[in-house]
């Protein structure tokens, strides 16, 4: 997978593309992560990206030539099929968009500062529009850094062992069952017996039930589309839902 993105601060997002699961993909080329600056295709002495909007009004906007010039540039090596912009009004990221994005083969994400990007980017270039939630950032990278690390998670060889992505929150639509390590007691608070007796089966049916049970607490809207062993694990922790559940919820 490639991924191209486009930002007037690399800077912001050199150093978090070396570390940990996403630096190590990186390394081994699974995933080419690439950062273009608009700034290098203003032609003017002062390399300006920004300028007054129109019609009045704080602050600055990223004008186009720029924009486009750098887009344009990566035609060669990106089929251009997939140009996101970073923005709270777009489609708001989950795991399924997640899970859609891991097949795509490349994409260029939009990171926009000051005010936000002349609108005739997002209406001739960009081919989707995607926030990672309902507040407002400085600027695209931080929401970036969010989808190159979700979404390169699902893509394959880059999590080297598939079992931490399928017991990942939200991979099977519930959120995830809690962990521990040794030491088994600490400070008086034990690790739940089930886990240090080595039995199989009776530590999968532990694990589906405090998941359900972390969901049921937490997001219970989550709990759609539940199977008879989901149904009859929630039963013992007293939670009664019938087969069809979704009108039920609180
Ligand atoms: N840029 C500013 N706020 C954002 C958000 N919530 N999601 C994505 N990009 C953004």
């Amino acid at each position: 997978m490639r991924i191209d993105i486009l930002t007037l601060f690399p800077e912001m997002l050199e150093p978090a593309l070396r570390i940990g699961i996403l630096g190590r993909a990186i390394a081994k080329d699974i995933l080419t992560v690439n950062l273009v600056n608009p700034r290098d295709f203003a032609h003017d002495r002062h390399r300006t990206v920004d300028d007054a909007p129109y019609g009045g009004g704080a602050g600055m906007v990223m004008t186009c030539p720029p924009v486009f010039e750098a887009v344009e540039s990566l035609i060669s090596k990106n089929s251009l099929e997939h140009v996101v912009l970073l923005s709270p009004r777009g489609r708001k990221l989950d795991q399924n968009l997640v899970r859609e994005m891991a097949g795509w083969k490349d994409m260029v994400l939009l990171c926009a500062r000051y005010e936000g990007m002349d609108e005739r980017i997002a209406e001739t270039l960009v081919t989707e529009e995607i926030s990672i939630g309902d507040y407002v950032l400085s600027g695209g990278e931080a929401a970036a850094l969010v989808l190159v690390e979700a979404v390169s998670r699902m893509a394959p060889g880059v999590v080297g062992n598939w079992e931490s992505v399928d017991t990942d929150s939200f991979y099977h639509g519930i959120l995830g069952y809690p962990q521990y390590t040794r030491p088994p007691v600490f400070r008086g608070k034990e690790v739940p017996r089930v886990l240090l007796e080595g039995n199989h089966e009776a530590i999968r049916k532990y694990r589906r039930r405090e998941a359900l049970r972390a969901t049921w607490i937490r997001r219970p809207e989550l709990l759609t589309n539940l199977s008879k062993e989901d149904l009859e694990l929630l039963a013992e922790i007293g939670v009664h839902l019938p087969p069809s559940n979704k009108e039920n919820l609180p």
